[in-house]
Order: structure tokens, then sequence, then C-alpha cells
């Protein structure tokens, strides 16, 4: 299935999502959300998929925000209604089930650095860029950035993002834990490859669990936390792969997991 304004292959297991519009720094208008909601879909349901990588097309940009001249547009209810749609959009990406990686290759700005937020690790070119610039256009983050980003960096460090509008550098954003890793431009993809890769050989289920658990168990309590990993790592042990894991370990080879 082809997307107006998104790159799609499936190679090996691993979606490849590019976001494809080069001349406008990858802004997500309306139909790059509308296409990203069908790609988180996919990459939710479909069996062949068990991993993704969000990019952004060009040198210049992973995505430079929302489209300024969509926003111009707007009125207050349509304004909700489209943070509430690209919340959703983001969301679906994050509950997708599978790890998601964002290779963020240059610009990654208000809307941009939410999306890379969404995704479940984050892997920067050194000559990427981040910040939530909203307040210098007179509004503030509505596709998860007020929420995610105290949760990734801490409320002090996010305020000052968020307050200030600055761009902060790919150093600057591993120091204060906006990503997991810097490298040069020309390795981005392939070290993003590399790790989601590493992944893909642990069991899926686990994997996904693992997810689960840590994205809902961050709104919850300790206790709540502590039960729900509890009844993941029980729910884990009904598994053949946990059989199947743990026999390769103690017959040294490695396992070979089916997913069940
Ligand atoms: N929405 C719509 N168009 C955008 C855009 C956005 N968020 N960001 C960049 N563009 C467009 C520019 O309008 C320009 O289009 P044009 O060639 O038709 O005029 C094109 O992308 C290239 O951008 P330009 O500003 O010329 O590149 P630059 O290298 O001089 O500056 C940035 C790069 C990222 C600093 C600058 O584009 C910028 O500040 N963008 C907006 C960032 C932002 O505020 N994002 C949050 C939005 S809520």
């Amino acid at each position: 299935m082809a997307y107006q304004t998104l790159l799609f292959e499936i190679r090996d297991r691993i979606a490849f999502v590019t976001i494809n519009r080069p001349d406008k720094l990858n802004a997500l208008n309306d139909q790059v959300m509308a296409d990203l909601g069908q790609v988180a879909e996919r990459i939710a349901g479909e069996d062949t998929i068990q991993g993704a990588i969000v990019t952004g097309a060009g040198p210049k940009a992973f995505v430079a925000g929302a489209d300024i001249g969509d926003l111009a547009k707007q009125g207050p209810f349509d304004g909700k209604a489209r943070a509430m749609r690209g919340q959703a959009v983001l969301r679906r990406l994050e509950t997708c089930g599978k790890p998601v990686i964002a290779a963020v290759n240059g610009f990654a700005l208000g809307g941009g650095c939410e999306l890379a937020m969404a995704c479940h690790i984050r892997i920067a070119s050194e000559n990427a860029k981040f910040g939530q610039p909203e307040v210098k256009l007179g509004i503030a983050p509505g596709y998860g950035g007020t929420q995610r980003l105290p949760r990734l960096v801490g409320k002090g460090v996010a305020l000052q993002l968020i307050l200030t509008g600055e761009m902060i550098d790919a150093q600057e954003a591993y120091r204060i834990g906006l990503v997991n890793k810097v490298v040069p431009a020309a390795e981005l993809l392939a070290a993003s490859e590399q790790l989601i890769r590493g992944i893909l050989t642990m069991g899926p289920l686990a994997v996904r669990l693992a997810l689960e658990a840590v994205d809902q168990g961050l709104e919850m309590t300790l206790d709540e936390g502590l039960l729900l990993e509890a009844n993941h790592f029980g729910l884990l042990a009904a598994t053949q792969d946990m059989k199947e894991g743990l026999t390769a370990f103690l017959e040294k080879r490695s396992a070979k997991f089916q997913g069940r």
C-alpha cells in the first residue's frame, strides 16, 4: 500500500517509515498524520511486522513540527480536535506492542520532537536538533510534548525547553536523556537497524509485555506497577518462548523464539 506523504517498506520483519515532505522539512500536515495513523495500525496489527524505524526524508529534518500553515487556519474547536487526533496517532504507535525506534536525522522540533518521544528508543545523528518551540508561535505543545518530555527528562529540564522554546543539539539531548545514542549521520539508519534487529532476537512476547509494563507502570503506584510486572512474569511462564529461552541457555545454544 502506498501513502501520499510517507515512504513505507517492510524488510525482514522491520517496517521502515520515512516521513516524506523534505521540501517542507517533513512538517506534519493533516495528511501525514492520517498516513501515520494507518501505518501505526499496520505495525500493531500485521504479524509480518515485528518492529519499526521512523525517520525523515532528506538530509536536514526528521520532522520540523506540525504544519504551521494548517495551524494558522484553526479555531479553538478544530484546534482541539487536531491535537486529539495527533495524540491518538502517536499513542497508537507507542502502544503498538512492538519496538519502534526514531532515527532522528535532523530537526526534531515541536511535533517532530513529540513523534520521536512517542517512539520507544531514539537514536540521533550528530546534526540532529531538538526543541519544543511552540511558545514562540503563541501555542503550546499539542501532540504530547507537555506530558512525555517531563516523563523522559524530568520536570525542570522539560519546562526549560517548553517555556523558552530553545533548540538543543544532539549531544545535549543525549546528556539530558532525551536520546539514547548519538551517531554520525552516515551511520544513523544502520545503527538503528542493528539495535532493532538485536531486540528482534529476543522473545517477542517478553518484549511486548516489557513495553506494556513500562508504559502502564509509569502511570501506576509502585505497588500496582509491581503487581502488573508479577502478572506479566507469571503469564510469560505459560509460554513456549520461556521454555525455549531457558532451555537454550542451559543447552548453551541460541534460542529460537516462536512468539507463543
Ligand atoms: N510547518 C510548515 N512548513 C515548514 C515548517 C513547519 N513546521 N518548518 C519548515 N517549513 C517549511 C518552510 O516554510 C520552508 O518552506 P518554503 O521553502 O516553501 O518557504 C521549508 O520548510 C524550509 O524551511 P526554512 O525555514 O526555509 O529552513 P531553514 O533551514 O531556514 O530553517 C527551521 C529551519 C527548522 C529552523 C525553520 O524551518 C523553522 O523554524 N521551522 C518551524 C519550526 C517550528 O516552529 N515547529 C513547531 C511547529 S508547532
